[in-house]
């Protein structure tokens, strides 16, 4: 069995949002302790909604294939949804990463969550 999916392949290939939004409404970066790697991501979002996402990382293949599909599965949707994100949902959407991978889609999902929790506390400014 190969070691990574088709699915991980692919958003390693052709990583989706890649960049920086200059007018983010909320901007998160974590850093991993394990690996030391750091990923950054930015929200523009309007209405409730995420209306577009972009992401940088100095991560791995993982981080880069994870955080590539977690701005997929955020784009477009409410506010309420994207709080619920996981990694879990990232790995199950790019079909597995191997067990000594799944740290770095935590990576994702942490600076999703920073980056709302950064619009939310601007929000109540
Ligand atoms: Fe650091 Fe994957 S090894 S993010």
């Amino acid at each position: 069995m190969a070691l990574y999916s088709e699915k991980v392949m692919d958003h390693f290939l052709n990583p989706r949002n890649v960049g920086v939004i200059e007018d983010a409404d909320g901007i998160g970066e974590v850093g991993n302790a394990k690996c030391g790697d750091i990923m950054k991501i930015y929200l523009k979002i309007d209405n409730g909604i995420v209306e577009d996402v972009k992401f940088e990382t100095f991560g791995c293949g993982s981080a880069i294939a994870s955080s590539s599909m977690a701005t997929e599965l955020i784009k477009g949707k409410p506010l309420d949804e994207v709080k619920e994100l996981t990694n879990k949902a990232v790995t199950e959407a790019l079909d597995g990463l191997p067990a000594h991978k799944l740290h770095c889609s935590v990576l994702a999902e942490e600076a999703i969550q920073n980056a709302l929790e950064d619009y939310f506390s601007k929000q109540e400014k």
